[in-house]
């Protein structure tokens, strides 16, 4: 990252009308939040289609509830770091940001983020896996850990799930809606994600197809570095409070 990189995305972000950015598991990263893929990833040591999709939670809501208590006793520890700050900060500017999120963990709505698109969904929330029409809608719960585990629908004492966004399932119709429509902006930044997960992985592309100037942040390349205008390779946290130091707006 250099000084002039800064001071280019600064100007960009100075004069634009219209701010969104996406952001992934690098986000949180600073405040201990384990990532997905890499070295230390949580999918190194167990297979997503094993976790995180409707069939697993078919064969063993149990074993994937498991997993479920153990990420949000973890994340129940963790807090907010700078760079949730910078863009709860930017939300609430006199050019809001829209911020989407593929992270499930609760710490942009901790850091009291506006303009929030949850894309994949939260880990707070439950609904009910037998669909049962009260239970459609998804409810808060913050308790750790959950018991009974699995826990249950307050409406038809069936197996509740996870209120997120399992592979294989679609991103909810509003949101997805919401999101392309942010996507047609002036600056657009993915900050923090692998970039490989679609359809969220594609957002930075549209917004480039439709005219933005998109700014990569990561602490190394990725499938969209190449398709980017600026990557600034570093930390989320250093380099948004960098970015924010400078900005006037
Ligand atoms: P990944 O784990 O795939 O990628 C995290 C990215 O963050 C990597 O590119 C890292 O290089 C980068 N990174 C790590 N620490 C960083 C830091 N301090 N500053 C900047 N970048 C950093 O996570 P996602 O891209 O969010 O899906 O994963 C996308 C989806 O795959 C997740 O939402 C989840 C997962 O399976 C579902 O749960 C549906």
């Amino acid at each position: 990252m250099t000084e002039d990189d800064v001071t280019l995305v600064v100007s960009r972000l100075d004069t634009a009308t219209s701010v969104t950015v996406i952001t992934g598991a690098g986000l949180s990263a600073p405040s201990g939040v384990p990532t997905f893929r890499g070295t230390q990833g949580l999918w190194k040591n167990q297979r997503p289609e094993q976790l995180a999709t409707p069939e697993a939670f078919a064969a063993d809501p149990t074993k994937v509830w498991e997993w479920y208590n153990w990420r949000r006793e973890q994340l129940a520890g963790c807090q907010p770091n700078k760079a949730h700050q910078v863009l709860s900060r930017w939300s609430r500017s006199s050019t809001p940001a829209t911020v989407i999120t593929q992270n499930v963990d609760g710490l942009h709505e901790r850091a009291d983020t506006a303009r929030l698109l949850r894309f994949h969904g939260s880990i707070w929330e439950l609904r009910c896996w037998h669909h049962c029409a009260a239970g459609e809608t998804s409810w808060w719960d913050d308790t750790v850990p959950l018991v009974p585990c699995p826990p249950r629908c307050p409406h038809c004492n069936g197996i509740a799930r996870p209120g997120v966004v399992w592979f294989g399932e679609s991103i909810p119709q509003e949101t997805l809606t919401r999101s392309l429509r942010a996507a047609h902006c002036d600056v657009f930044f993915t900050i923090g994600t692998s970039a490989v997960v679609h359809p969220a992985a594609s957002l930075v592309h549209r917004a480039k197809q439709h005219g933005a100037f998109t700014v990569e942040i990561n602490l190394e390349p990725t499938p969209a570095s190449g398709d980017v205008d600026v990557s600034l390779q570093g930390s989320a946290d250093q380099i948004l409070l960098a970015i924010d130091e400078h900005r006037t707006t």
